[in-house]
């Protein structure tokens, strides 16, 4: 049980200090940032809102990327309250708060500009230096479920509920979510889910490779915590370089990739056996 300090707060066997190097703003976009040494917690924080999400948001995820101690090397994306998030904020559609700077893609190179800059908060998480892992319970929806697309690995409770909303409103998701979907599921798959908008539950997305790990609700933070202990096991150049590897591997060809592998093996062995 948590104490009147750590209430709604992950349980970690240490108690996280807030980022000396937090970037400020973050309460106004409905983020908290928690540093436990090598593992940050990035928690989506407007419960009362179900974590909708608004510009501020993404441009603090951004900022969060940008002064990520450097000896981070798990990055935790959870929401409080009882959803991961609901995506976008819908009261920004009708001017309400956090929508400044909305547009109606008149103007298509600010619109471009604009949107570049909001997907900046997604495209960070697959930097090789961390490890970035989605913890999902309730609802993820629309650039929610787009965030945990964004994750490297995504540990999911039972009571998850994923749903690609944005073809529902009249919009394409593009906070850089089709990408991961179509490499996950498949082209077929993601048009049927984008399409019908229609809600994963977990036990389908264990089913298609939507989640890594599934487990009852209760066990979601000790999951997560356990995967952050596995992962920082493993050597840290060896993981950056396995997941530059990995991450490349379905678009170069079998000869780059071989080619990839030699380079990333010559300068492991030099850091593991050189003198
Ligand atoms: N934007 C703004 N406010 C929201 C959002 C949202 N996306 N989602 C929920 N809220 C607000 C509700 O309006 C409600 O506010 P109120 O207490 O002032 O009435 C509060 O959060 C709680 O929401 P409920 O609907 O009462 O919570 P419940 O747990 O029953 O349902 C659910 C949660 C399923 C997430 C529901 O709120 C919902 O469908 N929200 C809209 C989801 C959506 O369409 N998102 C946009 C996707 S597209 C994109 O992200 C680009």
């Amino acid at each position: 049980m948590g104490d009147a300090t750590t209430a709604g707060r992950p349980e970690t066997a240490t108690v996280p200090e807030a980022a000396e190097s937090a970037p400020p703003g973050l309460d106004e976009a409905g983020l908290r940032l928690d540093v436990a040494g090598a593992v940050a917690t990035v928690t989506l924080n407007r419960p009362e809102r179900r974590n909708a999400m608004t510009f501020a948001t993404w441009r603090g995820l951004a900022a969060i990327g940008r002064s990520l101690p450097a000896d981070v090397r798990v990055v935790v994306l959870r929401g409080e309250g009882p959803s991961f998030s609901a995506g976008i904020d819908l009261g920004m559609f009708s001017g309400g708060g956090g929508g400044e700077g909305f547009t109606d893609g008149s103007d298509a190179e600010g619109t471009d500009r604009f949107i570049a800059e909001l997907q900046e908060g997604y495209t960070w998480l697959r930097r090789p230096d961390i490890v970035s892992v989605a913890s999902v319970h309730g609802h993820a929806i629309g650039a929610g479920f787009q965030l945990a697309l964004a994750c490297d690995i995504r540990v999911v409770a039972e009571d998850a509920k994923f749903c690609m909303k944005e073809p529902a409103l009249g919009l394409v998701p593009d906070l850089t979510g089709t990408k991961p979907l179509v490499e996950i599921v498949g082209v077929g798959r993601a048009l049927e889910l984008c399409l019908t908008a229609r809600t994963v539950l977990a036990d389908e997305a264990a089913r298609i490779g939507l989640a890594e790990i599934l487990v009852p609700r209760d066990g979601l933070d000790a999951a997560v915590r356990d995967l952050a202990d596995a992962l920082l096991a493993v050597n840290p150049g060896a993981a950056a370089a396995t997941k530059r590897l990995l991450w490349q591997a379905a678009e170069n060809t079998l000869d780059e990739q071989c080619a990839a592998e030699r380079r990333e093996q010559i300068g492991r062995l030099r850091e593991v056996f050189g003198s």
